[in-house]
């Protein structure tokens, strides 16, 4: 039986025991800030077992594609190692929202699995949670379930959740006995045993309670059931294979691997095995997440996306050969799968491109990864022989022990290695050395020459952070030149991180609960705002801080809760209104408003007047403001369709936000759109605006809009109806699912200019746009412009080109002025020498300045950070050189004279010089005796005084 029978037989025996067939969701979840990937079949219908969500069955069955790589339910590691784990897989399952429960959810499984897939019943073995006694009768009482098979576990195995919080209960699983015997020594082994005799098939999870933040459990309004089975692994079973990466889900992206790099499944070694099945599993990770629009990035989805791309090419080309894999390899995916999993095809050149360009990405900052651990360890062997040198002659120890600091230094600005690194690395030495190296003892250089070279775990962790190189193959680089890698401190450090994480997390979701916890009893707001901009009303709730109240006075802030409410609620991209609530003696300035599970939370200013619960009141929204949000909503379903008009079906929706002053909309492209292609969908969305063509809003269930074409986003949350604004009547020009306030018709908008675009993260740009008004202001402002330069240039504006033009040319032809090209004053001040015992500075630096004014002033603003310092800087100005000597007032004290050392300086140059005792220059004739100059600075600086 192949995978696709085995789908479409899990299907059909729930659809024919009374279950709607839902297909699967993308593996984004709608709506749920808990949650970064759809990690079970469930999570879908989260908010219907947790009874904030209805649906119009209380059965379904769904094969849900699956992704778990992180929070609760994270098999990355696993992938490699195991021959039955993948991070994304399929879960067939079905699902009961307060319908049957536990009799007939076990009857079903068991049925499925011995009739229809044929299994014997004496290989399944059921377990149960250990109090759950109603469950282990249900198997007894089932006739072919061999009694002594079914076995009772504690809530590790048995008590299923979906996440830190959210719906869960205790579960009833399927386990498969592949071998009747241990694996490993023959014995019989029990169930628990990781031999890998036992699979397990199916799981039936009882739903009966919600998990809050604090972990206490609150019995759901319904009880009911979710099962899961995942597909990979009941194929194998049914093929009769060792493991999941032998059915034929994954032979032919294995045989695609072969065809790459000649290493076959079967005679790989286990080293080159792990790959293969990392290449295989992350390839399909990769394809679906590009597929539901995630693009590679450092945080978020999209980091997890990169992590996953970056740990199959850096497998491939460590364990089997360097090659490109990734673009082969989601190609073969995408025409594997296509057909259960149309998105696929869809995004067909998206995988392409994103798979290409991040692993070009990924190989170079291999590359230079590669280039800072090798500049590392030549940093360590050159400050290992420089203070095993210096502890030896302690009469030279300043010099050696600050030129040890700089050799490491110099080193590292060869590699051009980022500052962080550098001064991680040199933490190490510098604690022993102690706050001041060149006043560090013998012991000290001795202690520092004898540290083993170590990149530290933060180092390895900074590898993994920026480089998004795995700790393992930091250590391996390292390793070839001499270097250990503290794997234990990275393990830390990642904690650490993992723990910030969390309690941000954390963080919000007590924000939410404590919202949610204030709101709690108060019914649904009836949105009146598609038909009407001011409604009377009825006051609800009054909060303050997120905290309920009954009354308010005072100017203060506070948040309202009304029976009914013209105000459209933040959501779907478009701002929530504002506008004004107002009653017998109070008035509220409305700033936003939010649903929270459709109780909508009107902020804003008490600005007058007192408010009681109860009390009534006209709600009005600013006409203004919504009226241009209309605008700008209306003209981001145009911008939308014409953008995919002139760039192709893939340029779809990532992100928008419309608000009354602008739109801002996001797409997947890889490109800057070229002039011709913006000014290409300027036109299209014109010609929609003048054409005046009606909108038109219908509510349907959502599966038949999105099956007439609808486009709908990826993480937006749909129910079961779903709105849906066309643009046109009959030949429709745009279709979406939107929540949102829009025009009537196109002509509303008045005007459409793009203002901006740009990348904003891999494969994802942006598009500005101004509409109604705000367009008229766009282009009065660059009107004015237009017209102020021809006054200036003193010609009719459509001459201005030729204008501008001419002046450049002639500015061309104009003798070059001299730039200062001048270094960074700290760069200079931190490798600075010391000119003595009391921490003074000794700065002697050829700079590139363009005149004697600037060296003069980068000379002032040296010794103003120095605080105390001896400066000499020198430059060529026309061919010429010429030297600055500045001195701090406590140097001059000290007895130093700007002016006799300039004169020396000049002397040196084959001219003169002289000054004042703080501040002097010196000149000559050869650019080529400038360096001879400075070297003689910096004797007479250091010489001991006599
Ligand atoms: N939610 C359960 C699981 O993922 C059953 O579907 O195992």
């Amino acid at each position: 039986m192949n995978s696709l029978d085995v789908r479409t037989k899990f299907l059909s025996f729930f659809q024919q025991r009374g279950h709607t067939v839902v297909p699967s969701a993308s593996l984004i979840p709608a709506g749920d800030p808990t949650l970064l990937f759809v990690n079970a079949g469930m999570v879908p219908f989260k908010d219907v077992f947790l009874g904030k969500d209805e649906r119009s069955y209380s059965r379904a069955t769904s094969v849900q594609r699956c992704l778990r790589v992180s929070g609760k339910h994270n098999d990355l590691e696993e992938i490699g190692p195991s021959p039955q784990h993948q991070t994304f897989f399929e879960m067939l399952g079905n699902f009961s929202f307060g319908d049957y429960f536990k009799a007939e959810a076990l009857e079903f499984s068991w049925e499925f699995l011995t009739k229809d897939m044929g299994l014997p019943g004496e290989q399944l073995h059921p377990t149960v949670y250990v109090e759950d006694d109603e469950s282990a009768k249900i198997w007894a009482k089932i006739k072919s379930v061999p009694e002594r098979q079914i076995v009772r576990l504690g809530a590790d195995e048995n008590f299923w959740s979906m996440g830190d919080t959210g719906p869960c209960g205790p579960n009833s699983e399927i386990i498969f006995d592949r071998t009747g015997e241990c694996r490993r020594d023959g014995s019989d082994c029990p169930i628990t045993c990781d031999c890998d005799r036992w699979w397990e098939l199916w799981n039936n999870v009882f739903m009966q309670y919600d998990r809050a933040a604090d972990g206490t459990l609150t019995a759901l309004p319904k009880k009911g059931v979710d099962t899961g089975m995942g597909l990979e692994r009941l194929t194998a079973v049914l093929q009769e294979v060792g493991s999941t990466y032998e059915t034929d889900l994954f032979t032919p992206i294995l045989a695609e691997i072969a065809d790459l790099t000649g290493v076959t499944y079967e005679r790989a070694t286990d080293a080159q095995r792990t790959a293969l099945r990392i290449l295989a599993d992350h390839a399909r990770a990769t394809a679906f997440l590009i597929a539901d629009g995630i693009r590679p990035s450092n945080e978020g989805r999209g980091y997890v996306l990169r992590r996953i791309m970056r740990r199959a090419i850096y497998y491939g080309r460590s364990r089997l050969i360097s090659t490109d894999y990734l673009r082969p390899l989601v190609r073969r995916v995408g025409g594997l799968m296509s057909d259960v999993y149309p998105e696929l095809h869809q995004a067909a050149t998206a995988l392409v491109t994103t798979a290409e360009e991040e692993e070009e990405k990924f190989i170079q900052t291999l590359g230079r990864g590669t280039a800072a651990v090798e500049a590392l360890a030549d940093s360590a062997q050159a400050l290992r022989q420089t203070f095993r040198t210096a502890a030896e002659d302690p009469q030279a120890k300043f010099n050696w022990a600050s030129r040890a600091i700089s050799l490491a230094d110099l080193h590292f600005r060869d590699s051009r290695l980022p500052e962080t690194l550098k001064e991680l690395f040199l933490e190490q030495y510098q604690s022993v050395l102690g706050a001041e190296p060149w006043n560090s003892t013998p012991e000290a250089l001795r202690h520092a020459a004898a540290i083993e070279p170590t990149l530290n775990g933060e180092i390895a962790f900074f590898f993994k952070d920026t480089y998004g190189i795995p700790p393992d193959l930091t250590a391996r680089v390292a390793e070839e030149h001499g270097l250990r890698v503290d794997l234990r401190g990275f393990e830390e450090a990642l904690d650490e991180q993992r723990q910030r994480g969390r309690e941000a997390l954390g963080e919000a979701r007590v924000q939410h609960e404590a919202m949610q916890a204030a709101l709690a009893g108060l019914p649904p707001t009836t949105f009146l705002g598609y038909e009407t901009l001011a409604c009377d009303a009825r006051v609800l709730g009054v909060l303050a801080d997120g905290t309920r109240i009954t009354e308010a006075g005072e100017a203060r802030a506070i948040e309202l809760v009304l029976d009914r409410t013209p105000f459209y609620a933040e959501g779907g991209g478009q701002a929530g209104d504002r506008g004004r609530i107002s009653g017998t003696g109070f008035e509220i300035a409305v700033a936003g408003v939010r649903s929270a599970n459709g109780v909508f939370v009107h902020s804003g200013t008490l600005t007058s007047g007192r408010i009681v619960e109860g009390d009534s009141a006209r709600a009005e929204v600013d006409e203004d403001a919504r009226r241009a949000t209309m605008r700008n909503h209306t003209a981001t379903h145009l911008l939308h369709k014409a953008l995919r008009v002139v760039l192709g079906p893939e340029a779809r929706q990532a992100g928008s936000l419309v608000a009354p002053d602008r739109l801002r909309f996001d797409f997947l492209h890889t490109r800057p759109l070229s002039d011709d292609e913006l000014r290409e969908t300027e036109r299209i969305v014109r010609e929609q605006v003048m054409l005046d063509r009606p909108v038109r809003t219908d509510v349907l269930p959502a599966q038949d809009a999105i099956a007439s074409g609808a486009d709908a986003m990826f993480d937006e949350k749909y129910g079961e109806e779903a709105r849906v604004v066309a643009v046109g009547n009959g030949d429709v020009f745009s279709k979406e699912l939107c929540g949102g306030t829009h025009c009537h018709a196109t002509g509303e908008v008045g005007a459409f200019f793009i203002v901006d675009q740009r990348s904003v993260g891999a494969g994802v740009r942006r598009i500005e746009a101004v509409t109604g008004d705000n367009a008229y202001r766009w282009m009065d402002a660059r009107r004015a412009i237009v017209e102020q330069l021809a006054r200036e240039h003193n010609v009719p504006a459509e001459e201005l080109p030729d204008r501008i033009h001419a002046l450049e040319e002639r500015a061309k032809e104009q003798p070059k002025v001299a730039v200062s090209n001048l270094p960074d004053p700290a760069q200079l001040i931190e490798r600075a020498q010391r000119l003595g015992d009391n921490g003074a500075l000794l700065i002697v630096d050829r700079v590139d300045a363009a005149d004697a004014d600037a060296l003069r002033d980068f000379g002032d603003e040296l010794r103003r950070r120095a605080g105390s310092a001896a400066v000499v800087l020198g430059t060529v100005i026309e061919d010429k050189p010429s030297i600055v000597v500045m001195l701090t007032p406590d140097q001059v004290q000290a007895g130093l004279d700007a002016a006799f050392i300039a004169k020396q300086l000049g002397r040196e140059m084959g001219a003169g010089g002289g000054g004042r005792p703080d501040i002097a220059t010196a000149g000559g004739r050869e650019p080529s005796s400038l360096d001879a100059a400075l070297a003689k600075a910096r004797e007479i600086l250091t010489a001991p005084a006599s």
